[in-house]
């Protein structure tokens, strides 16, 4: 499996399926999960009603609609309150959950955003490292998933994920 960065906005990335950062309602909000919605259409918003929510660290699959991407894989990631309420833990489960349920449709390329690092103020140099880790883990098991994209909206995001991959 191959894991690069990209500086970028990921509702314009054309790949199997784009990873959005959600809340656990799933009925939208700011940042990249309102970037998401407002690309993907009004659509996305009643596909995302059937759920009735997502735990946070599991996933939901949706179609992409006006997306570029065929498929968008909703993750509510924690709100970081400090490390000690397995907000750790609950960041490495989106990567995981997200990544089986692209294997689980097949996607063979996957673009994440930095999960949690916005609004939800998780560490970002902890956040890279935990997502590396996840992904490089998943990619040990054989699977259909052959690309993974970490897209960084900002230059000092990106920096982060290149160190994470160096190390
Ligand atoms: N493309 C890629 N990344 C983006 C985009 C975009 N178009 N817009 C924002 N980002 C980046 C942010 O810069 C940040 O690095 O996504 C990362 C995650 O930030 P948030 O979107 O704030 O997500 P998060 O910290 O997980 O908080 C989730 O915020 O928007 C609400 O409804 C969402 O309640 C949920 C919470």
């Amino acid at each position: 499996m191959e894991i690069r960065t990209v500086l970028g906005d990921i509702t314009k990335i054309k790949c199997d399926a784009i990873v959005n950062a959600a809340n656990t309602s799933l009925l939208g909000g700011g940042g990249v999960d309102g970037a998401i919605h407002r690309a993907a259409g009004p659509k996305l918003l009643e596909a995302c009603r059937e759920f009735h929510g997502c735990e946070t660290g599991q996933a939901v699959i949706t179609w992409g609609y006006d997306l570029p991407a065929k498929y968008v894989i909703h993750t509510p990631g924690p709100i970081w309150r400090g490390g000690a309420a397995g907000e750790e833990e609950l960041l490495a489960a989106c990567y995981r959950n997200c990544l089986e349920l692209a294997k689980d449709h097949e996607c063979e390329t996957v673009a994440f955003p930095s999960i949690s690092t916005g609004v939800y103020r998780f560490p970002l140099k902890k956040a890279s490292r935990i997502a590396v880790k996840a992904v490089r883990d998943f990619g040990e098991r054989a699977s259909i998933v052959r690309e993974v994209i970490l897209v960084a909206f900002d230059s000092r995001t990106k920096e982060y994920y290149d160190q994470a991959l160096e190390e």
